[in-house]
């Protein structure tokens, strides 16, 4: 159908491998590996991510040979590295030579050597050991048949707060503000509790707990910043392998973290890859948790709009969570297929084996401290690995999804830097987790994407507590929905600018004639507290009943829109609690509470239907199952369960057959967290809709 899309078209496969770290152990071992690794048909591993002290012992000297013997071993029994720059761990040699590399808190106190991503983001001579041992690499294995992709670093992260990275801070905030402090003033609004600056020296570093958290622009200056300085350190240590080797790049993000925008690091790297935890923190992994999966593998393949990697997941357990689960028989499976499902061309495990020692000797491998192949994990791991084998047809095709939910970065950290009205639980992520989880029920390909993203690929777009309004956002919108496309918002949407500023003249602000309302209060409701949600008789989505909404319920006037539900109880009853405004060829819904499960789930029900929007599966499927596709030369079906009861899917006359076999079931069952794969001819027909809106364009 379309041109495939490979992560290196020299290895058009699905990849099945995981962190490898033969340095930690003696020679022998890698002829066990070696064989070990066929039987748990694992073909990419990624090596080199905490191994500088091993390739560079000392300043200047490097001990490649275990590495060459790796790396010509991978290529000769048909496997594949994916080569990491090791600046996550600096040696210790490095540290005692140079001990200004090291990160400084937000105390002010300079770190001891240890732990990882320990390092200065802005120190040169960081910089430079990073770049050298970079090139070194780069030159030795940038052409090597085994070499599929580099892996730049691993999970960057954290803050310094170093008088150098201070200045670097102050520099950047010049650009930014063309050298004037006044425009810098009144972006800031310091005037507020007297913090206006009079030189550029004065400027703090903002943050908690010893700096000021009460200029808000600041730390979202701040926040941006780290991520420039994220990227052009990523920048520093990439440059050579763009110059002495034709392999893609990546690195390891760490889906919804906050501490660095994503969308603008993914300029930095040819393919995305993140990884995965899902069983983390928060107790039992049910349905909700793998739609939060599913969330962020949109999130991932949207931010280039191709396959991802899936680059790093637990086989069993992981040893940081507080209590170490495991996961269910059957589940490893369906993280690994959902991944795939999503857009994934891999599913790659830290780690292949578990270290003996120091911090990480608990956390789930495929080979444990038996080293042995018959282990329950080792036994699903290779079952996952032949079934991506025969799946592997499905590498580097496409997801063409028609909806969008937006869920930015900046936005997000505007949202918890601002005081009010729900302080430190307004629950952003939990909000598009909600706007989400209906289009999965219904087996509808979703992107999740940038305030800022183009949108000329979507017929739905739903920006849930859009805030933060960045430079030209109010436009896309205005254009996306003038050529037709529909627009869902809600309440705390259009509050502020770029800067944390608040929008004159009502909100939400420049988004007040799109959205036809006025937003003039917002009432924000203790936790036990809920206001009814009633809709309109004969309203234009023919939805009935009484709901309820919690948290945040906005008081709004409907100006051109017009009223499809209301609220109907408290002080507000009456008044509108969903809007409709017609603009252009397409239509604006404003939704000004946060409304139960069941609500949310209806309004989008009738929206789809409106929109026409195509379900991957065209039949109902039971509570908690859901379908997605993936086109190349055939359509190949991922029917998943994300419950724990078995469930009964009827397939009869779907056309797709099982790819084993190849009998055409009438029904499957799948089991709790079971996944059943079926395949069948092309049969895509293009959106008339979508080529209306980009020919709009
Ligand atoms: C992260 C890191 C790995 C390892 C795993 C353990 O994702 O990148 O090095 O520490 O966590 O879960
Ligand atoms: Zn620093």
């Amino acid at each position: 159908m379309t041109d495939r899309q490979y992560v290196n078209p020299r290895f058009p496969t699905l990849w099945h491998g995981g962190d490898y770290n033969p340095d930690q152990w003696p020679p022998e071992t890698l002829d066990e590996d070696l064989r070990l690794m066929d039987l748990a048909q694992c073909d990419t591993f990624t090596l080199g991510v905490f191994s500088w002290t091993a390739l560079e012992p000392t300043e200047g000297v490097f001990t490649f040979d275990w590495l060459d013997r790796v790396m010509d071993v991978l290529a000769k029994t048909g496997k594949r590295a994916i080569l990491a720059t090791p600046s996550a761990a600096m040696p210790a040699w490095a540290a005692r030579a140079y001990p200004d590399i090291l990160r400084v808190g937000p105390d002010g106190v300079r770190h001891r050597f240890g732990e990882r991503v320990n390092h200065c983001w802005s120190s040169p001579e960081y910089r430079r050991l990073c770049r050298n041992i970079a090139e070194q690499l780069a030159v030795r294995y940038g052409e090597h048949p085994a070499l599929a992709l580099w892996h730049v670093s691993n999970e960057y992260s954290g803050e310094c707060f170093c008088g150098r990275c201070h200045e670097a801070f102050r520099s950047w905030l010049k650009t930014k503000f063309g050298g004037e402090l006044e425009a810098l003033n009144q972006a800031y609004w310091t005037s507020f509790w007297s913090h206006t600056f009079t030189d550029w020296d004065q400027i703090p570093l903002p943050g908690w707990p010893h700096g000021d958290t009460s200029i808000t622009g600041l730390q979202l200056d701040w926040r941006r910043f780290v991520t420039d300085q994220v990227a052009q350190f990523m920048a520093n240590e990439s440059a050579p392998l763009r110059e002495h080797s034709t392999a893609p790049i990546t690195t390891n993000m760490m889906g919804t973290y906050q501490g660095l925008d994503y969308h603008r690091l993914a300029d930095q790297v040819d393919v995305i890859a993140w990884d995965s935890y899902p069983c983390i923190h928060k107790g039992p992994v049910g349905p909700d948790r793998w739609t939060e999966v599913a969330f962020t593998h949109d999130l991932n393949r949207a931010m280039k709009r191709r396959p991802f990697l899936l680059i790093e997941c637990t086989p069993s357990s992981s040893n940081w969570a507080p209590v170490m689960a495991l996961k269910r028989p059957g589940a490893h499976r369906m993280e690994g297929l959902q991944a795939v499902a999503h857009g994934s061309d891999s599913v790659l495990y830290f780690q292949w084996r578990q270290s003996r020692g120091s911090r990480e000797k608990y956390h789930g491998a495929v080979v444990q401290h038996d080293g042995t192949s018959s282990t329950r994990v080792f036994g699903e791991v290779s079952e996952l690995g032949a079934e991506l084998k025969r799946l592997t047809e499905v590498a580097g095709t496409e997801t063409h999804a028609e909806v969008a939910i937006v869920y930015d970065w900046e936005n997000s950290w505007a949202i918890d830097l601002a005081r009010g009205p729900r302080r430190g639980r307004m629950g952003y992520l939990e909000v598009c987790y909600d706007h989400y989880r209906p289009f999965l029920a219904r087996s509808i390909a979703t992107d999740v994407i940038a305030s800022d993203a183009d949108l000329a690929p979507y017929r739905l777009v739903v920006a849930p507590m859009l805030y933060l309004l960045k430079p030209g956002v109010p436009e896309i919108l205005e254009r996306f929905v003038s050529a037709g496309g529909t627009l869902v918002t809600t309440y705390w949407t259009g509050m502020v600018d770029e800067n944390e500023r608040c929008f004159f003249g009502g909100f939400p602000g420049p988004l007040r004639e799109l959205c036809g309302i006025w937003n003039e209060e917002i009432d924000a409701l203790h936790d036990e507290r809920t206001v009814d949600v009633e809709f309109l008789s004969g309203n234009a989505l023919n939805l009935v009943g009484r709901f309820s909404a919690t948290e945040l319920c906005e008081l709004v006037h409907a100006e051109a829109a017009e009223v499809l539900a209301a609220y109907a109880s408290d002080f507000y009853a009456g008044r509108p609690a969903i809007t409709l405004n017609r603009y252009g060829l397409g239509e604006v819904y404003y939704v000004a509470s946060r409304n139960d499960r069941a609500l949310t789930d209806a309004f989008y029900g009738a929206l789809v239907q409106r929109t026409g929007l195509a379900s991957d599966f065209d039949r109902p499927l039971p509570q908690h199952v859901y379908a997605r596709k993936r086109s190349g030369t055939r359509e190949h079906l991922f029917l998943i369960n994300t419950g724990d009861q078995a469930r009964l899917i009827d397939t009869s006359g779907s056309g797709y057959a099982d790819p084993q076999d190849r009998s055409l079931p009438n029904s499957v069952t799948l089991p709790p967290h079971g996944v059943w794969v079926g395949v069948r001819p092309l049969s895509v027909a293009p959106s008339p809709i979508r080529e209306r809106l980009s020919d709009a364009r």
